[in-house]
């Protein structure tokens, strides 16, 4: 590969925010932020929850990653802090570039279990990631399908 890119963390700002609109899954969250951004609810450059992949000066692919508390912890055993991953998603032009795994090899770095709830024929490459369906718990997981990844010593939550 010549070119050599990397993920960054994304700052919330006009620019970031317009680049957002480019993709499939703009909604209320980036919403939000536009509005608190123009509301000074946020200061310009604040840090989002958002990553991405630039070439040149062009947002090309990102997702959402939070750290979530042990203490909420309902898919994994022993709980622990895990990673919960959304809105991964690579812009048309540049999808089976591998900017996608490259994404979700960032999430993987912080060695922390990561649950995803992924959009409908993505699966395949969820799986090619070495993703899981979750146990499916209706209490818990609702109108989701979680996929999850776990670390090596790190199990799915059973029931007690
Ligand atoms: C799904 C998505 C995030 C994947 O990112 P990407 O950059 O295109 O994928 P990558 O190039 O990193 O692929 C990594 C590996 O997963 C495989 N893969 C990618 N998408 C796949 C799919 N839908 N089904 C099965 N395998 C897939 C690739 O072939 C590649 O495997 P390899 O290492 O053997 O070559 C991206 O394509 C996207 O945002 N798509 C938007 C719409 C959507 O969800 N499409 C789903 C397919 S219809």
């Amino acid at each position: 590969m010549g070119i050599t890119t990397q993920v960054q963390p994304l700052l919330i700002n006009y620019k970031t925010l317009e680049e957002f609109k480019r993709f499939k899954e703009y909604g209320i969250q980036e919403l939000t932020m536009l509005e608190d951004l123009q509301s000074n609810i946020v200061e310009n450059n604040s840090e989002s929850p958002f990553f991405g992949i630039y070439i040149g000066n062009a947002l090309i692919a990102r997702m959402s990653l939070y750290r979530i508390p042990a203490k909420y912890d309902n898919y994994f055993d022993p709980p622990q802090d895990y990673m919960e991953l959304w809105k991964l998603e690579v812009l048309k032009d540049y999808q089976g570039q591998g900017y996608g795994q490259q994404l979700v090899e960032f999430a993987k770095s912080y060695k922390l279990p990561i649950k995803t709830n992924p959009r409908i024929n993505s699966h395949g490459f969820w799986e090619r990631m070495g993703f899981q369906k979750a146990t499916y718990k209706v209490e818990r997981d609702l109108g989701e399908n979680p996929l999850l990844w776990l670390p090596e010593g790190v199990h799915e939550q059973v029931e007690e």
